[in-house]
């Protein structure tokens, strides 16, 4: 059974995901090379310890990297293409560059289940939290990671080219890969200023 780490050392582990929640901030450039497929691993692991009311893990994941990721941005051309068939070339361009920009992209989809005491709602808060974990624990790792939407992910061609089925929604393209550039510097903070006493 797994249990919580409580060695000397591993009290070192568990100060470092406190700094790592408490300083994470994406990366809006990243480059090769993309995690390796151990340190997906671990950041996948953090993503399915999400709160899961009912346990019913409502959520799934598509990771997208090397070949795939030119069918991705076939996928977005076909999009806007469907929305505007004179699209020009650099319209066209222009959306698959948006999928390209990262060496690897996992999507992240909420599938709610049917559960009498658990509220779609509740589910898609929970694959949500799974996104956040694993943003988490990318920065973590050293691994350059930015949450993005945007129109492509409600868009009908993506959804089904991506193969969703009835119910399930994409909730975040999360781009991975090397940090490039520098990341933005943190503003403090004042905890008073979102937290009240009552
Ligand atoms: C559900 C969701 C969707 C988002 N979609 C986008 C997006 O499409 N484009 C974007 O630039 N940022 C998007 N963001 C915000 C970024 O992921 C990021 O959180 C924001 O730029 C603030 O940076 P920080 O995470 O370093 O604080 C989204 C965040 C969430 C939670």
């Amino acid at each position: 059974m797994l249990q919580p780490p409580r060695s000397q050392e591993n009290d070192k582990i568990l100060m470092d995901a406190l700094i790592a929640l408490q300083t994470r901030v994406s990366a809006p450039r990243v480059k090769a090379p993309a995690p390796d497929r151990q340190t997906l691993e671990q950041i996948f692991k953090a993503a399915f310890r999400t709160a899961d009311h009912g346990l019913l893990k409502p959520w799934r994941f598509l990771v997208i990297q090397g070949q795939s990721l030119q069918r991705f941005a076939d996928l977005f051309a076909a999009a806007v293409l469907a929305d505007k068939p004179d699209s020009t070339e650099t319209d066209i361009s222009s959306i698959r560059n948006k999928a390209l920009r990262a060496p690897l992209v996992v999507v992240g989809i909420a599938c709610p289940k049917a559960a009498p005491k658990v509220p779609e709602s509740e589910q898609l808060l929970s694959a949500g939290g799974a996104l956040q974990n694993m943003l988490t624990a990318a920065f973590a790792l050293g691994v350059g990671a930015i949450w993005r939407t945007g129109p492509m992910a409600t868009h009908p061609v993506v959804m089904q080219g991506l193969g969703l089925q009835p119910g399930e929604s994409i909730i975040g393209f999360v781009y991975m890969g090397t940090v490039d550039g520098t990341l933005r510097p943190l503003v403090d903070e004042p905890v008073d200023a979102h937290v009240q006493d009552w």
